[in-house]
C-alpha cells in the first residue's frame, strides 16, 4: 500500500535522524522543505524531498497544493478515561470557590472516582473512546492516557484494561499510566501509608503480569502525597517495570522535581510553579519538563514560565491533561495556540514541544513526532494556509484538513 503526497506547501518537521528531544537551545528551529513530496508505504514514512525529485510512480495521490504537512500531535498527558462530567464544580468556581475548597466539600478527584466505580466497564469504554475519536479528529496521533480515577483496586484495574482495550481497537499510539497515588479515597482518610500499600501489594504485581501499564505517575502535592511517598511509588514501581512520570509543583513546589530526576522520571508534568532551583536542578537531565496550559487557562492558575525554562536551555513538551476536573478538553491545537498566547512560546517551540519533544515524553521518540524515515505516518494535512503562523494565530480553531494514521485517513 503507498500514498504519495505531492505539491506540499511545506512539510514541517523533517528529520533526517532519529533523536530524542529537543533542548531550548534547538526548539527555535523548525526544519521544514517547501514544494515537497512524501511517500508513504505500508503505513510508514518511506520517502520525502523536494518535488523535482518526486518519484514517477502510479499510487493512490493526494495534491496537497497550498496546504501544510506537519506530523500529527503527541499528546504525552491525559486522563480521557473517566466517567461522567463535572461541570456543576466549573459553576462553583465561577462562583468563587477554589480547586481545594471545591476538592473539600467532596468534589475533585474523589467525584469522579466515585462516579468511576459506579460504572461499568462497557460504558467506561464507550465514554472513553468518544473523546480518543474527538482527539483523533483534532491531529493527535499518539497519546498518553492514566488511571487514578479508581481509586480501587477492582476500579483501577478497570480503567487500565479499558486503556488496553482503546489500545487494540484504535490506530494511534497509546500509552497506559497507572496513577493510583492521585488522591487519597475517603475510607483511607486517616490511613494513607494502608492506601500507599494497597496499591502496592494488590495493584501493581497484577499491573505487571498482565502488561496493563507503561509507567507510573503520583501526585506530589500538598494534601495530595509527599515527596517520601512519591520516592515509594517511584520506587516500587521501578521494580514492577514501570518508569515514573509525576504530577509536580502545580499548586506548590516541595521538593517533587528533585524526587523525580533522581528517581529517572521521564517526565515531571505540570510545573505552574517553578523556584530557580527547579530549573537549575532540570539541566542536562534526561527527565524532560510538560507544561499543560489548557489547565491553567481552565482553572486560572499560573502558567508554567516556559520562557524562562526554554531561556536556560531545558527542554520542553506540551500536552492536553484532558481530564473532567482541572482540563475539560484534550485539543492539542488549542494547547499550542495558548503556548504562543500566555507563555510566549514561538509557533516553532511550541510546534516542537507538541511534536518530537511530546514523542520523547512517551517514550514514543523512535517512532514519531517527526517527519523521519522508517516513523509512521501519523499526519495533519492541513487546509490551505499561508504560512505555519496561522495553526497558533487561529486559536478556539484549527486548520486540520486530514488527519492520518499509519498512513489510513481517519474519517468521522
Ligand atoms: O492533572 N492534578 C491532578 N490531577 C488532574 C486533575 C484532577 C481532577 O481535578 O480531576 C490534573 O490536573
Ligand atoms: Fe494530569
Amino acid at each position: 500500500m503507498k500514498l504519495l503526497f505531492k505539491n506540499i506547501k511545506e512539510l514541517l518537521q523533517v528529520r533526517e535522524t532519529y533523536i530524542d528531544f529537543l533542548s531550548g537551545k534547538e526548539m527555535n528551529i523548525l526544519p521544514s522543505i517547501k514544494n515537497a513530496f512524501l511517500l508513504v508505504e505500508n503505513g510508514v514514512i518511506s520517502d520525502y524531498g523536494e518535488m523535482k525529485n518526486c518519484p514517477k510512480i502510479k499510487v493512490k495521490t493526494i495534491d496537497a497544493k497550498g496546504k501544510i504537512i506537519l506530523p500529527a500531535w503527541c499528546d504525552s498527558h491525559s486522563h480521557i478515561v473517566y466517567a461522567g462530567n463535572r461541570e456543576n464544580e466549573f459553576v462553583d468556581r465561577i462562583k468563587g470557590l477554589t480547586y481545594a475548597e471545591i476538592a473539600a466539600k467532596g468534589g475533585g478527584i474523589l467525584n469522579s472516582a466515585k462516579k468511576l466505580q459506579e460504572t461499568s466497564e462497557t460504558e467506561l469504554y464507550n465514554q472513553s473512546k468518544k473523546r480518543l475519536e474527538e482527539v483523533i479528529l483534532l491531529g493527535t496521533g499518539a497519546i498518553e492516557i492514566k488511571s487514578g480515577y479508581g481509586l480501587t483496586k477492582d476500579a483501577e484495574l478497570k480503567m487500565l484494561r479499558v486503556i488496553q482495550k482503546l489500545k487494540e481497537n484504535y490506530p494511534l499510539e497509546i500509552k497506559a499510566t497507572f496513577l493510583g497515588a492521585h488522591a487519597v479515597p475517603k475510607e483511607y482518610k486517616n490511613n494513607k501509608s494502608g492506601f500507599l500499600q494497597m496499591l502496592i501489594d494488590e495493584i501493581l504485581p497484577i499491573i505487571e503480569k498482565e502488561n496493563l501499564a507503561d509507567f507510573i505517575d503520583v501526585f506530589c502535592e500538598e494534601g495530595y502525597f509527599s515527596v517520601e511517598d512519591t520516592q515509594l511509588i517511584l520506587e516500587t514501581g521501578r521494580k514492577h517495570g514501570l518508569v515514573g512520570k509525576i504530577h509536580v509543583n502545580q499548586f506548590n513546589a516541595i521538593g517533587g522535581i528533585q524526587k523525580g530526576i533522581e528517581n529517572n522520571a521521564l517526565s515531571v508534568d505540570h510545573l505552574e510553579e517553578m523556584r530557580n532551583e527547579d530549573i537549575l536542578d532540570l539541566k542536562n537531565t534526561k527527565t524532560i519538563p510538560v507544561a499543560l496550559p489548557s489547565c491553567s487557562y481552565f482553572l486560572g492558575i499560573p502558567y508554567t514560565p516556559a520562557r524562562k525554562m526554554i531561556d536556560n536551555g531545558l527542554p520542553l513538551a506540551l500536552a492536553t491533561d484532558y481530564n473532567p476536573g482541572s482540563t475539560p478538553s484534550g485539543n492539542m491545537n488549542f494547547v499550542v495556540s495558548i503556548a504562543c498566547i500566555k507563555m510566549k512560546m514561538t509557533p516553532e517551540e511550541a510546534i516542537n514541544a507538541a511534536t518530537i519533544n511530546g514523542a520523547y515524553a512517551m517514550n514514543l521518540q523512535h517512532k514519531t513526532g517527526s517527519i523521519t524515515k522508517g516513523k509512521l505516518a501519523n499526519l495533519i494535512l492541513t487546509k490551505e494556509i499561508n504560512s505555519y503562523n496561522f495553526i497558533p494565530y487561529s486559536f478556539g480553531n484549527h486548520c486540520i484538513e486530514k488527519v492520518f494514521l499509519k498512513g489510513k485517513e481517519i474519517k468521522k
